[in-house]
C-alpha cells in the first residue's frame, strides 16, 4: 500500500523522525484557519500518489491565510497523472538552506536493502540520476545488520551530508523496518536555515504481506479511492481483481485463474476480473464470488473454470448448485448466462451433478478453450 504524503509523515514523527505535520482540508475555505494555525506562510499541497505534484503544479506556497485559501481552491480537483487531488495539506513554510535526497528499499537483484542517496535533492532527482550519476550514492545494506551507527556514518560520508543527518538516516531506517515498508523515500530532506533537518515530503510504500502485524495500518486505505467492487470483495476474504472487459471468471488456483484470462483474450473477449476462490471452495464462497461478479455492471457472461484437485469436481458442483439457491434466497438470483468448466478429480460426477439441477442460464462445456470460446460467444 501506498500512503499520501501526510500519512508518510505521521510514520516519520512515530519514529522521531523531524517533520512538520500541517493540516490536510478538502475544502478551500477550511485554508485560512489551518493556515493561521500554521503561522500565516504555508505551503499548499496536492495529496495523490504520484511523484512531480511539484512539477505539475501541486505544491504551492501562500504568504497569507486568503492566498492559502485561494491556492487550494486552485489544487483541489486538479488531475495529476491521472489522479483527482481531493485532499490538499497546509504545510508550515520551511527556510530551506539546502534540499538532499534519502531512500531505502528492497534491492531484490542482490538480496538486500539499499539506500540512495545524495546532496541533490528536490523535484529535479530524476534529471540528476540521468545526467549527473556520481552525485547520488547507493550504499547497499546487509539485511541481517541493518543500518546501525557505523552504517549511518557510511551513508552520510558517501552522500557528504551534513554530520548531523546520521541519526535521521536512522530513524528513518527504524521506519522502515517496524512498519514493514518496502520503500521510504524523503525528497527533499531539507536543511533549514538554522542548520536543522527536515523530511519536507515522504513517500512510503507499506509491505501487504506483513499487514496483519499492523492492524493500525488499516487507517491509512484510502477507501475512496479503492474500487467499489474490490473493496466488496476484499471484506469477503476473495482474492478479486477488477478488469475492464465483459466476462466473468471464477477460477480455483492463480495460475488456473491467469490463464484462463489469457484463453478468454485468444477468444476475443476480454475478462471482467480475476478472482480465485483457492483450494476448498465452499458453496459460501462460490457463492460470494458470484455475487460479487454478478454484481459488476460490466459483467456480460460468467466462465467458471475449476480444476479439481483436493476439493475434487463433485464438491465445486455442489458448491455452484447451493451457490444458486443461495443467491435467490438473497434475492439476487443468477441473471447472467454462466459457462462452467470442470475437469479433474471426479469430474465426471461433478457433471452429472450439473446437468440433473438443470440451473437456469448455466451452460456446461467440457474444455477451457471450448468454454472460453461460449463466455466470449454469450458476452458479445
Ligand atoms: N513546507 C515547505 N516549505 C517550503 N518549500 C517546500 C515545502 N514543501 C515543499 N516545498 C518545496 O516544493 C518542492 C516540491 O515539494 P515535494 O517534494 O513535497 O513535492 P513533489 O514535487 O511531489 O515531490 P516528488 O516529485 O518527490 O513527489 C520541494 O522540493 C521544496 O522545494
Ligand atoms: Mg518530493
Amino acid at each position: 500500500m501506498d500512503l499520501m504524503e501526510y500519512q508518510a509523515k505521521e510514520l516519520f514523527a512515530r519514529h522521531g523522525v523531524p517533520v512538520m505535520l500541517g493540516r490536510v482540508i478538502d475544502d478551500p475555505t477550511d485554508a485560512p484557519a489551518a493556515a493561521r494555525a500554521l503561522g500565516g506562510r504555508v505551503v499548499v499541497k496536492a495529496q495523490v500518489k504520484a511523484g512531480g505534484r511539484g512539477k505539475a503544479g501541486g505544491v504551492k506556497l501562500a504568504g497569507s491565510p486568503e492566498e492559502a485559501e485561494a491556492k487550494a481552491r486552485d489544487i483541489l480537483g486538479m488531475d495529476i497523472k491521472g489522479h483527482t487531488v481531493r485532499q490538499v495539506l497546509l504545510a508550515p513554510a520551511a527556510d530551506i538552506a539546502a534540499e538532499y535526497y534519502l531512500s531505502f528499499l528492497v534491492d531484490r537483484a542482490n538480496r538486500e536493502y539499499l539506500c540512495i542517496a545524495s546532496t541533490e535533492g528536490g523535484v529535479e532527482i530524476e534529471e540528476v540520476a540521468h545526467t549527473n550519476p556520481d552525485a547520488i550514492a547507493k550504499v547497499p545494506i546487509d539485511p541481517l545488520i541493518g543500518v546501525d551507527a557505523a552504517k549511518a556514518a557510511e551513508i552520510v560520508a558517501a552522500a557528504e551530508f551534513p554530520a548531523e543527518a546520521a541519526v535521521v538516516v536512522q530513524r528513518l531506517w527504524d521506519v522502515f523496518v517496524a512498519e514493514d515498508a518496502s520503500l521510504v523515500e524523503v525528497n527533499p530532506l531539507v536543511k533549514l536555515g538554522d542548520g536543522s533537518l527536515e523530511a519536507l515530503d515522504g513517500k512510503v510504500t507499506l509491505d501487504g504481506n506483513a499487514a496483519y502485524r499492523h492492524p493500525d495500518h488499516a487507517d491509512f486505505e484510502d477507501r475512496a479511492a479503492a474500487d467499489p467492487l474490490e473493496a466488496a470483495a476484499q471484506a469477503k476474504g476473495l482474492n478479486y481483481v477488477k478488469l475492464d472487459g465483459s466476462v466473468g471468471i471464477i477460477g480455483n488456483g492463480a495460475g488456473l485463474v491467469m490463464s484462463t484470462l489469457d484463453v478468454v483474450a485468444y477468444a476475443g473477449a476480454r475478462p471482467a476480473n480475476f478472482l480465485d476462490i483457492g483450494g476448498g471452495a465452499s458453496a459460501e464462497v462460490m457463492a460470494n464470488g458470484l455475487e460479487i461478479i454478478l454484481s459488476d455492471p460490466q459483467v456480460r457472461s460468467v466462465f467458471v473454470n475449476v480444476f479439481g484437485g483436493i476439493t475434487a469436481c463433485d464438491a465445486v458442483a455442489n458448491g455452484v448448485v447451493q451457490a444458486f439457491e443461495l443467491l435467490a434466497s438473497r434475492g439476487e438470483a443468477v441473471s447472467k448466462p454462466l459457462v462452467v468448466r470442470l475437469d479433474g478429480n471426479n469430474a465426471e460426477e461433478g457433471r452429472r451433478i450439473l446437468d440433473r439441477a438443470a440451473l437456469a442460464g448455466l451452460e456446461r462445456v467440457d474444455t477451457m478453450d471450448g468454454a472460453a470460446v461460449r463466455a466470449a460467444e454469450l458476452a458479445a
